[in-house]
């Protein structure tokens, strides 16, 4: 994937079907303790280039802010860089095209803490994990610890959801 000449936005230049549009690249400093991956950019994201800018990006705002984390101290990521067709989950063939990205991002942030956000992301971390019998639970890989955890937009839509996600946030710290 390749930087379009576009005045700063990309657009991919890849073998992955999704790689028509703008590139949603991962943002936050370099190093970073903290990674956090979400699926894949929506309309929001595309539009602006950034990841978790509209209303999952708002509501992870929110969750942040319960864990006394401040956005600009994290890195953001998704499993995908491009907005799949419908925002549909995007499937293994984009995601295995996306994963070099997603591994020089993570490399570059050198992460210890990797907050997998949804089920997407956590396929492709801890593919036996259920997110509904785990999130919120430390997994500790390879120097890393990697914690499942509802996606943001997950809430929006199913409020005991929410109430989950939040108190896994509240107590991420701790765990
Ligand atoms: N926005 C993102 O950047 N990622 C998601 O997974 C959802 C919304």
């Amino acid at each position: 994937m390749e930087k379009g000449n576009d005045g700063g936005m990309s657009t991919a230049t890849c073998s992955c079907p999704l790689g028509t549009g703008p590139v949603v690249r991962g943002e936050g400093p370099t190093p970073c303790r903290i990674a956090i991956i979400g699926e894949a950019p929506g309309y929001h994201e595309a539009r602006t280039g950034r990841p978790f800018v509209g209303p999952a990006g708002e509501e992870l705002a929110l969750f942040l802010s319960l864990a006394g984390l401040r956005r600009q101290d994290v890195y953001i990521t998704n499993i995908v860089a491009c907005r799949p067709p419908s925002n549909r989950v995007p499937v293994a063939i984009e995601r295995a095209a996306c994963r070099p990205r997603l591994d020089a991002e993570l490399a570059a942030a050198g992460a210890k803490i990797l907050l997998l956000l949804g089920a997407t992301a956590l396929a492709d971390f801890l593919p036996n994990v259920a997110l509904g019998l785990y999130h919120g639970v430390a997994f500790r890989r390879e120097g890393q610890i990697l914690v499942p955890m509802y996606h943001p937009a997950a809430g929006l839509h199913q409020e005991h959801l929410r109430g989950l996600a939040a108190d896994d946030w509240l107590h991420l710290i701790e765990r």
